[in-house]
């Protein structure tokens, strides 16, 4: 068989070691396997795919980012496509995508990637190509996974950053808010805010009040402290409003972030106390993967090529309780797993006292 590997949308640590395993697996099956370069898009060019060999492979499991490359603008059901008039369009250009696929002779696909990823996976998957889906990204916000590749690293590295700066807000008796990524989900504000001990963590799912944040503050400072860290997730919004958008590209997700930056303002104005923001940003992304980013990749690699293997195709590998399931695309595709209210990380953080804004 010959099989296409795809990583797709946001990076994230342990793409390479994905790629890795998916790669050696197949090998062993004496399947021949191509990596798709920088996302389908490339698949329009003349020189779209990289042979995958051990030699290829070797050594990556470590290394942060993905060697084949990646593009959020790459979904072939919504290529933004340049008009005459110099305007951008979205075009649907799947079927000469599929077409193209078949012309290189790719049999299967391990299409590895975030949410927007398996909605693309899953209308392949429909228009006839088999595939199996990996789930990755930092956000962990995907339908079916306890956690997806990326997501322990990317939380590790925000807590380290919220660490550090909790040093300099308590020398500078400063309130520090800290703005991660996470997109519509609060994993990553949730997990590095409760490990780095924040005072406030707002997360999308809870909608939060500038006076709780205050009132908050002013009690930190009531008990005799006068710094306090607020880590608030990118999509986090106030009640009755919307959450922060930067900016939408055609064929592109929305681009969040601006919420820090607006708490600066108010939390100064509505405490009198000097307040400082950080975007920790695409940091949450790079580097090299953890350990257990390291280790659930190559078991979901290896697993998609088993799947493969089985023709048990239009999955999606994901772990529960600690084992290896594999979940229908279709059950995957179209939403996304926000926190939920009365998991045990939230209860733990009200019962250690932090105001999750409410
Ligand atoms: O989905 C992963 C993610 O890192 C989000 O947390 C973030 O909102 C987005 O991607 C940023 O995307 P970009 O690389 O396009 O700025």
């Amino acid at each position: 068989m010959k099989i296409a590997v795809n990583t797709g949308g946001g990076d994230a640590p342990g793409l390479n070691a994905a790629i890795r395993a998916a790669t050696v697996a197949a090998l062993k099956q004496g399947w021949e396997v191509y990596g798709i370069r920088n996302g389908y898009g490339s698949l329009f060019t003349d020189d779209p795919l990289v042979k995958l060999t051990h030699e290829k492979v070797h050594g990556i499991t470590m290394l942060g980012g993905t060697f084949l490359g990646s593009a959020n603008r790459g979904n072939p059901f919504e290529m933004p496509v340049k008009q005459s008039d110099g305007s951008v369009k979205a075009v649907d250009r799947s079927d000469e995508l599929v077409k193209r696929m078949k012309d290189l002779g790719i049999e299967a696909l391990v299409a590895i990637g975030g949410d927007g990823s398996m909605i693309i996976a899953n209308k392949l998957s429909k228009k006839g190509i088999p595939v199996v889906g990996v789930p990755k990204t930092i956000d962990n916000d995907i339908v079916g996974c306890e956690i997806t590749l990326g997501f322990d690293t990317a939380c590790s590295i925000a807590t380290e950053a919220i660490d550090r700066i909790s040093t300099t807000a308590e020398s500078h008796q400063r309130v520090m808010i800290v703005e991660v990524m996470g997109r519509y989900a609060g994993w990553i504000a949730l997990h590095s805010g409760l490990a780095a001990s924040a005072d406030i963590i707002l997360i999308p799912e809870i909608p939060f009040s500038l006076d709780s944040v205050c009132n908050k503050i002013k009690q930190i400072q009531s008990f005799g402290r006068e710094h306090a860290i607020v880590v608030v997730a990118e999509g986090a919004k106030e009640k009755g409003k919307s959450h922060f958008v930067k900016g939408k590209a055609v064929g592109q997700a929305e681009q969040l972030g601006g919420l820090a930056e607006y708490l600066e303002k108010k939390i100064a104005e509505q405490t009198g106390k000097e307040t400082r923001s950080v975007v920790l940003g695409h940091q949450q992304r790079g580097g090299s993967p953890s350990a257990f980013d390291r280790l659930i990749s190559l078991r979901f690699g290896t697993e998609a090529i088993r799947a493969l293997a089985e023709k048990d195709f239009n999955k999606m590998i994901v772990m529960q309780q600690n084992e290896l399931r594999r979940i229908p695309l279709n059950e995957v595709a179209g939403s996304y797993r926000a926190v939920h209210l009365d998991c045990d990380t939230v209860m733990t953080a009200r019962d250690l006292g932090k105001s999750l804004g409410d």
